[in-house]
Order: C-alpha cells, then structure tokens, then sequence
C-alpha cells in the first residue's frame, strides 16, 4: 500500500512541482489582483475534492492554480491599499518555506532551542526599538489581537493579586481610535470597556479628565489603558508620554497597541511620535503588518515578562519535564495564549540578518513618504479632498460631492477589473459619521503612478 509518509516518484514530483510554483510566486513581479468567487461557483469550479481514495495532488494542485488562487486577492499587490496591506520580503517568505518544511514545536526551548534562539535575536530588535528597560521581553503571536489578549489577561492578572480585586469585574479604558481587537479581546478575558469618544488623539488630559468622571466602584474596578500607536484607520499615535504619566500617577497598567505603526519605531522621521512608549507595561508589534513578514506574526513585549509567565504559564504532568532545569532555556508559550506555537518569528529573523535594520528603515520611510505624496497629488486636485493630513502611512480623502454608495461602487468596479483594492472607511465628524476613502501603504514598492493611475479613476 503507498504511504503518505514515504518519498516515491510521485511525491518528489509533486515537490518539485510546488518549489517551482513558490518560486514563481516569489519571483514575479507583477500579480494579479484576485477576486473572490461565490461559495457554489468554486464548488462547481472544482468539484469534490475531499474523498476517500484522494483526487491526486497533481489534479488538486491544477485545481488550486487554475481556480482557487485566483480567488484571492494578494496583500502584497502594490495597488492593493485596502485595510492593512501587507509585504513580506522574499528573504522572510522563502524562511517561511523553511520554517514549514522544519517541523518545528516553538513553545519550549527543549524541542525549538535554534528556532527560538533565532525568533529571540530578532526580538531584542524590536525591543530596542521601544526603548522599553532592561528586562523588557517578548515573544511572537498569531497576530496583533493574540498579542492584546494576551497582555489584557496578564495585566488583569497582576491586578487581580491584590485579594481587593479577586471579585470585581475589570474594567479598562480606551478610544473609539483602538482597534477593535481591543473591545473583542475585552470581552473574551471578561473585562468592561469604556471608549473615550474621539478617534483623534487620545491625550493625557482626555484620559485624566474620563478617569475623573468615573463612580468610585468603576474607578475601583479599572486596571488598565490601552493607547494606540498608530490607529488602524487614520494612523494616529496617542499622546503616549501623556497616557503614560496618566498611568503611572493612578497606578494603571499601561497597554499600547503598535499592531500597525510599530514598525514605524524603526523610520527616524517619526519616531518622536511614539515617545513615552518606552513606559509601557505592555506593547503589541505585528511584524506581519509594518515589519515585512509573512502572515501570521503578532508579538507582545512586556516591561516585566515574569508578569505574563504568572498569566500563561500553562501546568500539566506532561510538560513538567520542559520546565525542568535540564531543559533549560526559554519558553515562548509561557508569555501569550498558545502553548504548541510555529516559531513564526523565524522567517522575520532571517530577513533581518539577510538585509540588516538599514533596509527595513528605508522601507518603512518609503511608506510614509508615499503617504506624504499621495497627500500632496489629492491637494493639487480640484475634485479631492484630504479628510485630515496623512499619518504615518495612512490617507483619508473625499472625493467632493460623492455620496457613500459612490465609494463603494468605486471600489467594486477597481477591484471588477483587476486594478487595485481600496476601500472606503468611516471618519467621525463631531457626531456624524462621514464616509471617506482610504489609503494605507506598506508595500514600499508602490509607485507614485499607482497613486495617480487610482485618484485618476475617481474622475
Ligand atoms: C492597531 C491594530 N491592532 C490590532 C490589530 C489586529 O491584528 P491581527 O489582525 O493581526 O489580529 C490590527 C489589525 O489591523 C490593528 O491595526
């Protein structure tokens, strides 16, 4: 009987076959920008795929290439501009192939020790970027609201040591600029949520002044912040130093959410932005976003790591022995929600050490720098608005006297033809909700005609 386990001819064709479909992939430098199909035009498209004896991978994979993959729509696509984009560098994406093809278990040092050796080289990185202390730590995650959960269930935690708090329900504070991982990760570590109402910059005195208006019980239950480093809408970092001594003064864990903008730590022209995020107790940075890797990499750093051990430090006779001094080393599942992990911190440390630090702040700087133009051609225009001044990466624009059906058909009809992804987004105006376009840029190989070839078609 033939094995699924064991080299034939047949399976080194077949790898053969996806290596050098990868590395097309890897290669092209033009993609088509996918469309997704109804559920039952796939199903007719490809037929049963799952049976008892298999339809053959050559059959399956013809499947994939012909149908399926057309099905999507790339986040690298240089046109593709909608919600947060994506660009993994070919470095990272052929280490992801390795990381795969690896079969490596990434929660403790005793089975992962090189994998996570190199994940943590590529951590210290990133920390440094903060500017968080000595001691400060973390480790990768599944993605940026893995991270917030993560940190939202350590400070709780640490807030619930206090036999005060063993009762109350926590409560925590934000703005209506957060992502809404934060009110979703709220909800599942059961905590209240409170939004200070303006998605523009959330100050110091805005969050002093919302503390102030608390009851005493509300006041009694809150343990945490949350600010934003860059709003996933309009790229707006928070009054970090501002939230920070907020924190500090009323003895708040103080939470900031750099999913999107922290790769910006790294570009010289914004970095001031981000002062005060040194004080954080806990930050989220997903390198799938701003940093260049493939999907899925979150990560959480911690100002005190022990502090998210004492959260997630999961206990069983069978992991005893990975705790053992033997075993000696570090323990990523030990820090966030998932103990058996992929060390997907991997393919963004051969990145680095491909192309060192230098490269990841031009590319990043070419992002903002594309923000900054695109801001000025939709100012030139007569028909075209700027909602506010770009941040960061992100441009919200009107197109003057467009109704929001207008966008959305705008958009269809881009994405009909093969040409780009941009989406409308909402922008709060006093107490009205305007809808507005949207760009946000992270493929640093977007061209200004792109930005042209695009504004052209709202004409
Ligand atoms: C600020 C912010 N936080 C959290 C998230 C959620 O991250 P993920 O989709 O990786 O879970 C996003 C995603 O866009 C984001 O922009």
């Amino acid at each position: 009987m033939k094995s699924m386990h064991k080299i034939d001819l047949d399976l080194i064709e077949m790898t053969l076959d996806v290596m050098k479909y990868a590395i097309g992939r890897i290669s092209a430098t033009e993609h088509l920008i996918g469309k997704p199909k109804k559920e039952e035009e796939l199903k007719a498209l490809v037929g049963e795929t799952i049976t008892a004896k298999g339809i053959g991978g050559e059959y399956a994979f013809n499947l994939w290439k012909e149908h399926l993959a057309k099905a999507n729509v790339p986040v690298d696509h240089p046109r593709n501009l909608a919600f947060v984009p994506a660009s993994p560098t070919k470095a990272a994406i052929m280490f992801d192939l390795v990381t795969s093809a690896s079969s490596i278990h990434g929660a403790y040092w005793m089975e992962g020790a090189g994998g996570i050796f190199c994940e943590n080289e590529a951590m210290k990185w990133m920390v440094s970027l903060t500017g968080m202390p000595n001691g400060a730590f973390g480790v990768f995650t599944s993605g940026g609201t893995a991270a917030n959960l993560s940190a939202i269930v350590t400070a709780r935690e640490h807030w619930r040591e206090n036999p005060e708090y063993e009762r109350e329900k926590g409560l925590i504070i934000t703005s209506i600029g957060a992502h809404s991982s934060i009110k979703a990760m709220a909800k599942v570590a059961d905590v209240d949520i409170l939004l200070v109402d303006s998605e523009e910059r959330l100050t110091g005195e805005d969050l002093m002044t919302t503390i102030q208006h608390l009851t005493e019980h509300q006041r009694k239950r809150l343990f945490a912040v949350v600010a934003t480093g860059g709003t996933t809408n309009a790229g707006i970092i928070d009054d970090l130093e501002g939230v920070a001594a907020v924190c500090e003064q009323e003895n708040l864990w103080f939470h900031v959410d750099a999913a999107y903008g922290g790769g910006a730590l790294v570009a010289d022209s914004v970095r001031h932005l981000f002062n005060g995020i040194e004080k954080a107790d806990s930050i989220t940075i997903d390198p799938h976003k701003w940093m260049f890797s493939p999907y899925d990499c979150g990560a959480v750093l911690y100002k005190e790591p022990e502090l998210a051990k004492n959260a997630h430090s999961q206990q069983g006779s069978y992991l005893d022995i990975f705790k053992d001094e033997g075993a000696h080393g570090f323990n990523p599942t030990d820090y966030q929600i998932q103990l058996t992990r992929r060390v997907r911190g991997l393919p963004l440390w051969f990145s680095l050490a491909t192309h060192g630090t230098d490269r990841y702040k031009e590319a990043v700087e070419r992002g903002i720098e594309l923000a900054q133009i695109a801001g000025r051609m939709i100012e030139a225009h007569p028909d075209l608005e700027l909602v506010r001044e770009p941040s960061l990466s992100c441009v919200l624009y009107r197109r003057k006297g467009w109704q929001p059906e207008d966008y959305t058909h705008w958009t269809y009809e881009n994405h009909r033809k093969g040409f780009a992804l941009v989406t409308p987004t909402k922008w709060k105006n006093g107490d009205a909700f305007e809808t507005v376009s949207r760009f946000c840029f992270i493929n640093p190989d977007t061209t200004e005609k792109d930005i042209e070839m695009i504004l052209d078609t709202m004409i």
